[in-house]
């Protein structure tokens, strides 16, 4: 069989080292044959890893969508704000869609996505990876064989690490609501998605609590300089001084975000001069650091979701209480223990957790699509009408934090006027 023709729009981390990345390892299955990137030496490095024509190596993604192309399928690796002009473009070109979560940063724009998805005809998944996460499909595996007994409640943790905090969402891409999207949505979608795939029922209603804590100016310690490389007196004391998490022997993630001149002096210049380089009580962030989501599901399972900044790793820890046994698991340690309450027998499953992009779960997401645009199944476990079901309740617990934990129904997010 032809490998499928993809055109890349974005060339960025996930553009290179998951899209690229598939279609360089898997050849007979992908290939990139048009790219859209204004960073030149990003565009130019899938130029020639992937032999892309010249007339297909373009600075802005709407060059590629003047005429229709001879690609089969866009994957939309651009940033959060970027996707619902190029999904509009897509859709009107009858090209098979992969489009990176968020689908897009606001209530009506997800609206308008949901209306113009409606009878398209093509493949439109988003990469809400982890329902292909080897951790997760063994858990939604075990509740579907009665293993628990009937779920009751779950309970999801995020916790996203300070360092991954500092560099995403108080320094980086995703600090501002008004430049992004609100964390729980930026961030949080995958885990809504996944309260979804486990629970196995619509979510009906949900409050939800959090704030920006401490990542705030006033925070700061005194005499704290704007940037770090301005002879901070704090350096030795602060686990965010820029200097620890980007002048050290890593130049993969999160250095590698910061520049493409990953030299010491290149990084240097990159903190001195850019965003990474900021005090992180200095920055223009407003989304929150710590925010929490208690949802009821139309079958009756309630789960409770906390996402925080304010944690030692970067980890998801899940806990299911079914009415026969509980179970225990950690997405990155990749153990899952089951307690079962007759019997008194506990069960751990060890699953593997070596492979990189989400413990595996980037790859075979890309391998599915694959699988997906050549029997053209409009059907995939992360199609768009499916995932837009996550930013509804996005959408709800962000409103709900707003006004103080306010019930939210939220159906009401999800109407077409
Ligand atoms: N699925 C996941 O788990 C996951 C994880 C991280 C990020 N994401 C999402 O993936 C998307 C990309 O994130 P990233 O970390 O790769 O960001 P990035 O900033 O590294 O990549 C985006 C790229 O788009 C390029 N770009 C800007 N304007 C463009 C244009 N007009 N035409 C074509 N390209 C243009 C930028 O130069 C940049 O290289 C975001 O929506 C992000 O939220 C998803």
């Amino acid at each position: 069989m032809e490998p499928i023709r993809v055109a890349l729009l974005g060339a960025g981390s996930r553009g290179t080292h998951v899209y690229a990345a598939y279609a360089k390892a898997h050849p007979q299955e992908m290939r990139i044959v048009a790219v859209a990137e204004p960073d030149d030496v990003k565009r130019q490095h899938i130029v020639e890893e992937h032999a892309v024509k010249t007339a297909y190596a373009v600075k802005d993604w709407h060059d590629l969508f003047v005429v229709k192309q001879d690609f089969d399928a866009v994957v939309i690796a651009t940033q959060d704000t970027m996707h619902r002009d190029a999904i509009l473009a897509a859709i009107e070109k009858q090209y098979h869609i992969l489009c990176e979560k968020p689908i897009v940063t606001t209530l009506e724009d997800s609206k308008t996505i949901a209306r113009a998805s409606q009878n398209f005809s093509k493949v439109f998944v988003i990469s809400h990876v982890l329902r292909y996460s080897p951790f997760f499909t063994r858990v939604k595996k075990l509740i579907a064989q009665g293993e628990l007994g009937r779920l009751i409640g779950i309970e999801l943790d995020e916790c996203v690490g300070h360092i991954h905090m500092s560099h995403s969402f108080v320094r980086g891409h995703w600090n501002n609501s008004n430049t992004s999207a609100p964390m729980i949505l930026a961030k949080s979608c995958h885990d809504m998605d996944i309260l979804l795939y486990l629970a196995g029922s619509d979510c009906t209603s949900l409050s939800s609590y959090g704030d920006l804590y401490h990542f705030r100016q006033e925070n700061a310690p005194e005499g704290a300089p704007l940037r770090c490389t301005d002879n901070c007196p704090h350096y030795e004391a602060c686990p965010y001084a820029a200097q620890k998490i980007y002048l050290g022997k890593n130049t993969a993630w999160p250095v590698d975000v910061i520049t493409t001149d990953l030299s010491v002096e290149g990084r240097l210049k990159a903190l001195q001069q850019g965003p990474w380089g900021r005090c992180v009580y200095h920055c223009d962030n407003n989304v929150v650091d710590h925010q929490t989501v208690n949802a009821q599901f139309a079958n009756g399972v309630i789960a409770t979701f906390t996402m925080s900044g304010f944690t030692m790793t970067t980890h998801r820890g899940l806990r299911l209480m079914g009415t026969q046994a509980e179970l225990i698991g950690d997405m990155e340690k990749g153990i899952i223990t089951i307690n079962y309450f007759s019997s008194r027998d506990k069960k751990t499953i060890e699953i593997e957790t070596t492979r990189e992009g989400h413990s595996g779960s980037d790859e075979l997401f890309v391998a599915d699509f694959v699988r997906q645009v050549r029997a053209n199944n409009t059907n995939g476990e992360t199609s768009v009408a499916s995932s837009l079901q996550s930013h509804y309740m996005a959408f709800a617990a962000e409103a709900s934090r707003l006004e103080n934990g306010k019930r939210m129904q939220v159906a009401d997010f999800g109407k077409q006027e």
